[in-house]
């Protein structure tokens, strides 16, 4: 007499696989990727976590040294970038090294637009920042009026050894104001490009 020896599976195949067993490995496999899903956003959650706690510590140093207006400028700066075609270019470096440049669109004497770019330290950022939407809409001579010392005043101070930012930000507006005031004076050396921004 033969005798079927019948396997766990119920198939009679011994190398059958049990039913449903693909389904549990679906099953596992899924688990396995929702855990690993989840340990890759608790991380990225975590490592956002550390980026703002450096983040804050950092701006609690800063507003011991500086002003709620310098830190919410080189925060926020206003006025960051290029004119195409400006009307007057000032770039100016400091004694410390960093340069700031300023571009203003003139009409009749009187600042339209202005925009700057500094490789400086963050209270130049701010001094930009606030030097710019002061001078918007005043006219030339009332902008060169302006003193280095009135912009930090402005800033709610300064310490001592950033002064000299708020200088390079007005010898800056200056040197772009002297630069549209040449360009009114020549306009055809524009056409030549020969004028070069002002130092
Ligand atoms: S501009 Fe150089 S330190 Fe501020």
């Amino acid at each position: 007499m033969v005798t079927i020896r019948s396997n766990a599976r119920g198939t009679g195949n011994p190398d059958a696989e049990r039913p449903g067993a693909s389904i549990d490995r679906t099953i596992r496999g899924n688990q396995e990727a929702n855990q690993r899903t989840g340990e890759r956003v608790k991380m990225a959650q975590d490592l956002d976590k550390l980026t703002q706690e450096i983040q804050n510590s950092i701006l609690a140093e800063e507003r011991k040294i500086y002003s709620e207006k310098v830190v919410e400028l080189f925060l926020n700066p206003k006025n960051l970038g290029q004119i195409k075609d400006a009307d007057g270019v000032g770039v100016v470096t400091g004694p410390c090294g960093d340069t700031t440049q300023i571009w203003l669109r003139v009409r009749d004497d009187k600042i339209i637009q202005v925009r700057f770019l500094t490789d400086g330290c963050g209270p130049t950022i701010s001094c930009g920042s606030m030097l710019t939407e002061f001078v918007k809409g005043k006219g030339i001579n009332e902008v060169l009026k302006i003193t280095p010392d009135e912009l930090t005043l402005s800033l709610g101070g300064l310490p001592e050894s950033h002064l000299h930012c708020s200088l390079l930000s007005v010898n800056t507006l200056r040197a772009a104001i002297r630069d549209y005031l040449a360009s009114k004076r020549e306009p055809w050396k524009r056409l030549y490009n020969v004028r070069k921004p002002s130092l």
